[in-house]
């Protein structure tokens, strides 16, 4: 047995001391080779060492090379398995390399430099097969472990469809019910009012007056639930109308105009020179720019300016850039990733009120979802720009002619109530 041993070792079995003798001289500066003059002896020695190949001759008293093969075969599957024989007669040897027990025959008497190739050869194999095996491993949990992580994946997307599910339904259920008692609630006030016109007191008066406006509330809130389940399917429609865009400044002015008086602010507008017009559903419209412009009001200070421009896109054609900038508190990194979502509403309790403009009130974080999906069933988009402290803008951009572009169907829309902020 060589000591000194390179780590690449083999066995070689032979019942003939000569042969074992010979090969050991010829490998030993190469490998480090073991001897095993008979099939048990080589048994023994692979259970202790290890060993990448066997080499080892066919005919042995009571156990044959095939036979101690075929056993390594099934015990030391790794180890590559030679053969080699003097006999005529290889039937036996065909059979054994076909059932995969042999890599590979060797002929008696050998040439060193055959079998040197052929020794290497088997050393290359082995090597070869072990990077197989070890990448095969490697794909094999890289795989399972992108099937545990789509296993979660998809369990988490069940969850968020039951949930989305769930809101819904509580959302239109909400909606459903309030919606009565509301219209109920108005219609009393709307009588009392016509019956004690002239006549009530002063705290009478209030008290409808307060009424009245909380009710009214209350029907925008439930308005703009029905608005954002109503828009969610697929059949949602767009009742498309050539808008001319100096007419939709002037009717989003007029409606805000109440609330920049109160907060002493200025509206700033600026329009293509060309009379312009965009191809949309003009309540969709006016609700998308409605709600940018309330958010301006309550997040802007008194007296500050807020400004709506319109341009046409210089890197699309036919396709409309609209802007509303405030000059107001601006918005967090964190938050602006998520103010489009549904009920976001960057919620403190003191802030969060039913206020509809007055500075920094939230309402329930419904307005820029909405505003969102109006853009983007134009065909259109909506992001924001924004420096905390310094203010926000809210860029639309809206193809002007949605109908050309994806040739949406000009439908009958659903009928819903407009909704400020
Ligand atoms: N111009 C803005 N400046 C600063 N923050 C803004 C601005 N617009 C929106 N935000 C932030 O994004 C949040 C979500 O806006 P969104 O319009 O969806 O909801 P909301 O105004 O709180 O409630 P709603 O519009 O349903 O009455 C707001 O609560 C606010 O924190
Ligand atoms: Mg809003």
């Amino acid at each position: 047995m060589a000591s000194n041993a390179p780590e690449r070792t083999f066995l070689v079995v032979d019942d003939e001391p000569d042969i074992l003798d010979a090969i050991e001289r010829l490998f030993r500066k190469e490998y480090r080779v073991l001897t095993a003059n008979s099939a048990a002896e080589a048994l023994e020695i692979v259970q202790r060492e290890s060993i990448q190949v066997v080499m080892s001759d066919q005919r042995m008293p009571s156990m044959s090379g095939i036979e101690l093969l075929e056993e390594l075969h099934k015990t030391h599957p790794d180890i590559v398995r030679v053969l080699f024989t003097g006999y005529s007669n290889i039937d036996h040897v065909i059979d054994a390399i076909n059932q995969g027990h042999v890599y590979r025959y060797i002929s008696k008497p050998w040439k060193p430099a055959e079998l040197r190739l052929f020794v290497a050869q088997a050393f290359d194999y082995y090597v070869d097969r072990q990077e197989r095996r070890s990448l095969i491993k490697q794909l094999q949990s890289a795989n399972e472990r992108m099937e545990k992580q789509l296993n979660l994946l998809s369990i988490a997307n069940e969850e968020l469809k039951t949930l989305d599910r769930v809101k819904n339904v509580f959302m239109e259920v909400v909606s459903h019910e309030l919606n009565t008692p509301i219209a109920i609630i108005l219609g009393y006030v709307f009588l009392l009012k016509k019956e004690l016109d002239g006549a009530r007191g002063d705290l009478t008066g209030k008290a409808i007056e307060g009424i009245d406006t909380s009710a009214m509330r209350l029907k925008n809130i439930s308005n703009r639930i029905f608005k954002m389940l109503a828009d969610e399917g697929p059949t949602s429609t767009l009742n498309l109308e050539w808008v001319t865009l100096k007419d939709l400044a002037d009717e989003l002015h007029t409606q805000i105009s109440p609330f920049l008086q109160k907060r002493h602010q200025t509206f700033k507008v600026t329009l293509p020179s060309e009379p312009a017009q965009i191809h949309a559903d003009p309540e969709k419209l006016s609700d998308i720019f409605l709600n940018l412009l309330m958010n301006a009001i309550k997040f802007s200070r008194d007296g500050q300016t807020i400004t709506l421009s319109v341009e046409a896109a210089t890197d699309e054609p036919e396709t409309y850039v609209f802007s509303v900038q405030d000059q107001g508190i601006g918005i967090s990194d964190e938050d602006v990733s998520q103010i489009f979502n549904s009920f976001f509403s960057t919620f403190e309790s003191k802030h969060h009120s039913s206020g509809s403009f007055e500075f920094g009130k939230r309402g329930i974080g419904l307005g820029l979802s909405v505003a969102r999906r109006f853009a983007e069933m134009h065909a259109g988009s909506i992001h924001v720009e924004s420096v905390e402290g310094e203010g926000s803008r809210f860029v639309v951009r809206l193809p002007r002619d949605p109908e050309q572009i994806h040739g949406l169907v000009n439908d009958l829309a659903l009928d819903t109530p407009k909704v400020l902020s």
